[in-house]
């Protein structure tokens, strides 16, 4: 049996999950911005959800020999994913637009986040739930990949949690709704 927490999403490495109400299902959609050249997150994610995946990635380059990787491990395993449900999508995260979204992940590398935040609080649905993962790398892994943030304070999300794996730490946000959001600045005016 499949399981299907948004946690698994956002830490298949550890397989420690988070108690789930975050549930990606088959009707979901799932997009990870900086697929890279060596997608294997959305081959779990599809695993592992069974959800609509997109894979996107600013480089045409990474985007294409991502997608003969994920070619190649389908040929060896095709029972283990549906093919047909992961996309790869050349756009770079900024200018996206997020209305078909149920859970974003910014993958680690990723240096512009707070656009990419301001982008998805723009275009993402606020009638269902949405959750954004951030990923940042742990131990030897940084010595590869610098660790990009972005500070939360101040914009209409609320910060869920964050798990460990050894080699990533994956905090998810669930963004407000907009009445809430837009209660919230009123009472700054
Ligand atoms: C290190 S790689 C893949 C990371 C991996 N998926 C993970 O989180 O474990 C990061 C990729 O993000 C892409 N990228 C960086 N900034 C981006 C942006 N703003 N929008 C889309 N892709 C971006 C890069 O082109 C690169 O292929």
């Amino acid at each position: 049996m499949r399981p299907a927490s948004a946690s698994n999403i956002a830490c298949f490495t550890d397989s420690r999950w988070l108690a789930g109400t975050y549930t990606a299902n088959p009707s979901s959609t799932v997009a990870m911005v900086g697929a890279g050249g060596m997608p294997l997150s959305l081959l779990f994610m599809q695993y592992f959800s069974n959800a609509r995946i997109l894979g996107l990635d600013k480089c045409e380059e990474s985007l294409n020999i991502g997608g003969q990787y994920i070619d190649y491990l389908m040929t060896k395993h095709p029972q283990n994913c549906r093919r047909d449900a992961i996309d790869l999508v050349c756009a770079d995260g900024a200018t996206f637009n997020y209305s078909e979204c149920d859970i974003i992940i910014l993958s680690i590398h990723i240096s512009n986040k707070v656009e990419i935040m301001e982008r998805i609080l723009e275009t993402a649905p606020r009638a269902r739930q949405v959750i954004v993962i951030e990923r940042q790398v742990r131990g030897l892994r940084q010595y590869f990949y610098r660790n990009h943030g972005f500070d939360p304070s101040g914009l209409p999300v609320h910060r869920i949690g964050t798990l460990c794996s050894s080699v990533l730490d994956s905090t998810a946000y669930r963004l407000e709704s907009r009445r809430r959001a837009q209660g919230a600045s009123d009472a700054f005016d």
